[in-house]
């Protein structure tokens, strides 16, 4: 009998046991699938993918606010953080490639006749004005926004975190402010050179001789040639597409919805890239890449030999329209030095 009772004691002790270890294992352990709402952030993720949406309570009137993790944040989140960069980086760093290699190979378009004294007038003091509001204003509003993309990863490394956060500060107050005079700047552009930019046959034959940059011929062209009607619709339209873009997300949910909201940063950040990249372009040649060609948006006035080599039809249309005399005029002559 004392046998008996000391192995029944043995028996329930071992049950005690393991009822004991059974109920002091983790709660994820008990039930794999289950979530404990309660739980640290460690198990955030398995909240997640349970419920998708994490959702809370909240007192204030926007509901919105009461959704504390989506699963299209993540992707939203991973687009800014990651996939956004790789597209920035390969456009931007792309052109700027393609750029010096076509420089080293073609160097700067000269022109052929060399410079004849005589000057034209191409732009007046009211479109230089428009041109250079919108471009100072476009500047600013790459470097801001090219901050916002790439200013953690590239330029906190290189300043206090102090530093980092007061130029942000003042790039975003560039950012929200200088839309508005950009914006007034690309409609000013559409409204001032919409007649001169209407693709007509003469474009057709500019880009099949290489436009006299890539070759070395000079196909004519009316006031604006076909490579300069392509930076001007990339500019109306870009700039439409990213002003539209970036005003959805100066002003948050009125009418759209997180959806909306996600979408337009994506359009924002890619036609941004893609306008920096055109700009870069247009800049090129309007610099270091053609001989005479800034004077244009400089001084106003170009030399009648780049007027004949690059824009013939409208230089016809200036001497029919103002006789020679008036259109060539007086020698913009300094002394050589
Ligand atoms: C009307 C014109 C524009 C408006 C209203 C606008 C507005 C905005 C706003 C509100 C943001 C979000 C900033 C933030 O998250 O703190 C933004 C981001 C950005 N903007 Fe603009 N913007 C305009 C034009 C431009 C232009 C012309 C460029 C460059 C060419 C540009 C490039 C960018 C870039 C790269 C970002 C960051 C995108 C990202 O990393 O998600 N924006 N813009």
């Amino acid at each position: 009998m004392t046998m008996f009772a000391a192995k029944f004691r043995i028996v329930v002790g071992a049950f005690a046991l393991l009822a004991l270890a059974v109920s002091t294992r983790p709660a994820s352990a008990q039930q794999p699938n289950s979530v404990n709402p309660q739980a640290s952030v460690v198990k955030e993720q398995q909240l997640l993918q349970q419920l998708k949406t994490i959702e809370g309570r909240g007192t204030i009137p926007d509901t919105k606010s009461y959704t504390i993790e989506q699963p299209a944040g993540r992707d939203w989140r991973h687009f800014h953080e990651v996939t956004l960069r790789w597209i920035g980086a390969i456009i931007v760093l792309g052109i700027l490639a393609v750029l010096i290699l076509f420089y080293l190979w073609r160097g700067m378009v000269r022109i052929p006749g060399g410079r004849s004294g005589r000057t034209i007038v191409r732009f007046n003091a009211f479109e230089r004005f428009v041109h250079w509001m919108t471009a100072t204003c476009f500047i600013i509003l790459a470097i801001s926004g090219l901050n916002v993309t790439f200013g953690k990863p590239l330029l906190l490394p290189l300043m206090s975190p102090e530093a980092f956060t007061a130029w942000s500060q003042w790039a975003k107050y560039a950012h929200d402010y200088l839309n508005f005079p950009f914006t007034l700047g690309v409609i000013m552009i559409f409204l001032i050179w919409i007649a001169g930019n209407i693709p007509n046959h003469v474009d057709v034959e500019w880009f099949k001789r290489g436009g006299g940059i890539v070759g070395h011929d000079h196909p004519p062209a009316y006031r604006f040639n076909a490579g300069q009607k392509t930076i001007y619709w990339i500019v109306v339209l870009g700039g439409t597409a990213v002003a539209i873009s970036g005003y959805v997300l100066m002003f948050p949910f009125y009418g759209t919805d997180i959806h909306t909201m996600q979408s337009a940063e994506i359009a924002h950040g890619i036609v941004a890239m893609l306008l920096v990249a055109a700009m870069l372009g247009h800049i090129y040649i309007g610099t270091i890449g053609m001989e005479g060609a800034f004077e244009a948006m400089g001084t106003g006035t170009v030399d009648l030999n780049w007027a004949k080599e690059h824009h013939r039809l409208w230089l016809d249309e200036e001497m029919a329209r103002t006789g020679p005399n008036e259109s060539q005029r007086q020698p913009a002559l300094r002394p050589a030095e």
